[in-house]
């Protein structure tokens, strides 16, 4: 396992001047400190330049939630991985099940997604996962390949290190309902080993797997212990600082 990765992911929350205020509050708790995770933020577009201003000099990544699939051009309404790359952006999360469901982004769109924004020099925060139905059906993990295998054959192993994988089940996502730690380590050795399947053990030595759903101080610790969980992905308890850099602490003390 490397070094845990704790991003905060805003979703459709704070414009630039709550963003402010929250990143201040990040920015003074990891002031002074030498982290040994990582830590990376997706504000909302209209919130990126007031991030790139607040986390000058930090070590701590921006990331966006969305990009389109195509170099600029005639996009109402869209934003290119050029554009977040200039905006101070080195991550973008694409596939959120949100995305999937809310605004119909199939496997292909998530793939030609990921392959734009990798090849234009994004790290891509690619996120997968089941829904209920899916999960009682007993077809998770049938789905998550799926997911992964329409990406990875946009990709090859050279860019498995602006790859990380997301494991976001939908239904422990805003539902206060998390997976147990043995659900998350379950998923996660299995899309590991799926990797190892396509891609070499040397290629893959650094490539993360977040869990995502409902994580929160209470229940990190656990989770993030978990051998194959390198980190979280998390929504809700990333709009206060308090929960977020305590989840942040309880990667530091498991770091290893
Ligand atoms: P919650 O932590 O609010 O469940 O959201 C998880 C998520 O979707 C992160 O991308």
């Amino acid at each position: 396992m490397s070094n845990l990765l704790i991003a905060g992911n805003w979703k459709m929350n704070k414009g630039p001047e709550e963003a402010q205020k929250l990143l201040k509050e990040i920015r003074a708790n990891l002031d002074g400190r030498k982290l040994t995770s990582q830590v990376a933020v997706f504000p909302p577009y209209v919130s990126i330049h007031t991030a790139k201003e607040v986390l000058d000099e930090t070590p701590v990544f921006i990331g966006a939630q969305n990009v389109h699939e195509s170099s600029p051009g005639a996009f109402t309404g869209e934003v290119s991985s050029s554009m977040l790359l200039e905006a101070g952006c080195s991550h973008v999360i694409i596939g959120h099940s949100e995305r999937r469901e809310h605004f119909g982004e199939s496997n292909e769109l998530v793939a030609r997604k990921a392959r734009r924004a990798i090849n234009d020099g994004l790290k891509v925060i690619l996120c997968v996962g089941e829904t209920l139905q899916e999960r009682k059906k007993n077809r998770h993990q049938k789905v998550v390949m799926e997911q992964l295998r329409s990406v990875l054959q946009q990709l090859t192993e050279e860019n498995a290190n602006s790859l990380t994988i997301a494991y976001e089940p939908v239904w422990a996502i805003g539902t206060g309902e998390t997976a147990t730690p043995q659900q998350a380590q379950e998923m996660h050795a299995f899309i590991r080993n799926y990797l190892t399947e396509l891609w070499s053990t040397q290629a893959l030595s650094g490539l993360k797997i977040l869990y995502g759903g409902s994580m929160k101080p209470e229940n990190a610790m656990e989770l993030l212990k978990q051998e194959d969980v390198d980190g979280g992905l998390i929504g809700g308890a990333s709009l206060k600082a308090e929960s977020f850099c305590e989840i942040i602490n309880i990667a530091e003390n498991l770091s290893r």
